[in-house]
């Protein structure tokens, strides 16, 4: 559509520095001290929105960070399509392997640096700035509800609440999202399913005090090698999972499915070299798309006990702590499986020390409907503008609200997005294409208008 592209063209630049802008707020959701500024950055997307031309818009307070709803209905019997997208980013640390400040963005080969660049401030404001090019060339196809939420890097409980509180206000068609990755501009990808997540967080105590190393080290349990122990001992030498019944309610996909998968291009030299491993790991039987995208996994995410500071210390620690997440996939169900993981590392943990499990938060898996309209819609908004057809894919990820979105809302969940695996998210030097943000921005309004259309 000619109309789109002058008007995306003329206001190019503005786009990117109103991105920029926001980029500078450090809204962490995870970190209280940031509170103030996650609150800023919710008002700054609610001015933002009001600009593009949605109506309602408001900032709703949550008792955690707050939500931003904006609407604008053209005709009640259009389809309505409800953006999702979270304006929350993850600390930035650790600082000192920033090569620019976090919150302070650059643009460095055709790329802008910054925390929430790719997750997700980069990819909702593209669909803020496609409506606007709808709205203001008056060319909208369909109704359209904007979510932006705030604690999406703390699982979204508030937001849960939040939709079932709010089943009228978000009465849609379908949900369109913008926050995983694609496997390059040359190769666009679109995703059909996200995995789930069950965070748990670990304390193992051995003596009641820290002790003298010497005096009784070697007579008394240490909990660090204990948790490493019990750790260590949660993948077999096939690196399976060996806690009872994690496997029981996995679904296997048929070998034609598996094989469409493998079929996606993967250059396994690439990977490494980017990643600077020289060897891959992961559970036997399974390709590494596969590892990431349809099985189950644990991993640690942080461990710690005794002493970390400077220089030595010879102690026997009295406690030792990790975080453990597992990565779920249909029909895992993550509050089952949280269980079962505090069951087991009750289980296995030896006499000589005592351990206590705790549930963070979760989610469960969602794969996206690749027969439904929406799914066409977005197919043929990347056929249009890539000139190529998305290749489907299983993205690794999770984004705890969709599977909520099917139960609360009965809504389906197309996950559109336009980042690239390496572009850092979570990571000292988060980065997201210019033409990853200016192709989004092109894309989304095809994928309103063959929505529209093929809702007839
Ligand atoms: N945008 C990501 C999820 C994602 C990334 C999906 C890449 C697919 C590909 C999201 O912001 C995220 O990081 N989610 C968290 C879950 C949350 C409960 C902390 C995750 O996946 O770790
Ligand atoms: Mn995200
Ligand atoms: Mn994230």
């Amino acid at each position: 559509m000619q109309v789109w592209k002058d008007y995306q063209v003329q206001n190019k630049d503005r786009f990117l520095e109103e991105l920029l802008e926001l980029l500078r707020i450090p809204s962490v959701s995870a970190d209280s001290r940031f509170n103030p500024d996650v609150k800023n950055c919710a008002e700054a997307v609610k001015l933002r929105l009001q600009e593009a031309g949605a109506e309602k818009v408001e900032v709703c307070p949550t008792a955690g960070h707050p939500i931003v709803y904006g609407e604008k209905i053209i005709d009640p019997k259009l389809p309505t399509v409800l953006v999702y997208g979270h304006y929350d980013v993850q600390p930035a640390d650790p600082l000192e392997l920033w090569d620019s400040g976090p919150f302070e963005p650059v643009i460095k080969d055709e790329k802008i640096y910054a925390r929430g660049s790719a997750d997700d401030k980069g990819q909702f404001y593209m669909h803020v700035k496609a409506f606007e090019t709808m709205s203001k060339t008056n060319t909208l196809p369909c109704n359209i509800k904007f979510m932006i939420e705030g604690e999406e890097e703390v699982g979204s409980a508030n937001l849960g609440i939040f939709i079932k509180e709010n089943k009228e206000r978000l009465k849609a068609d379908v949900v369109l999202i913008s926050d995983t990755a694609m496997i390059s501009l040359e190769n666009p990808s679109l995703d059909t399913g996200l995995r789930g997540l069950s965070y748990m967080e670990v304390e193992v105590t051995g003596p009641n005090r820290d002790l003298h190393s010497g005096v009784y080290g070697g007579a008394v349990a240490n909990p660090a090698t204990i948790l490493c122990k019990m750790i260590a001992s949660m993948h077999d030498e096939n690196n399976h999972i060996t806690i009872p019944g994690f496997y029981d309610k996995v679904q296997d996909l048929s070998q034609a499915e598996r094989d469409a998968l493998n079929a996606a291009p993967f250059d396994e030299a690439e990977y490494k070299a980017d990643l600077g491993v020289e060897d891959l790991w992961g559970e036997k039987g399974y390709s590494t798309i596969e590892r990431t995208g349809i099985r189950p996994t644990l991993e640690v995410n942080g461990i710690w006990g005794g002493y970390t500071g400077e220089g030595s210390k010879t102690v026997l620690p009295s406690k030792a702590f990790a975080k453990i997440s597992m990565r779920l996939v249909p029909n895992q169900d993550w509050i089952e499986i949280s269980q079962l993981f505090q069951a087991h590392f009750e289980k296995i943990a030896p006499k000589s020390v005592k351990v206590k499990v705790t549930t963070h938060h979760g989610g469960s898996p969602y794969v996206t409907p690749t027969d439904h309209i929406a799914f066409k819609a977005a197919n043929d908004a990347i056929q249009a503008t890539f000139g190529k057809a998305p290749i489907p894919m299983r993205g690794g990820g999770s984004i705890p609200i969709v599977a909520l979105f099917e139960k609360e809302l009965g809504l389906k969940t197309i996950l559109m997005g336009f980042g690239l695996d390496s572009d850092n998210l979570h990571s000292p030097n988060e980065k997201y294409g210019l033409a990853n943000f200016y192709k989004g921005i092109e894309t989304i309004p095809y994928f309103h208008k063959y929505f529209a259309e093929l809702s007839k």
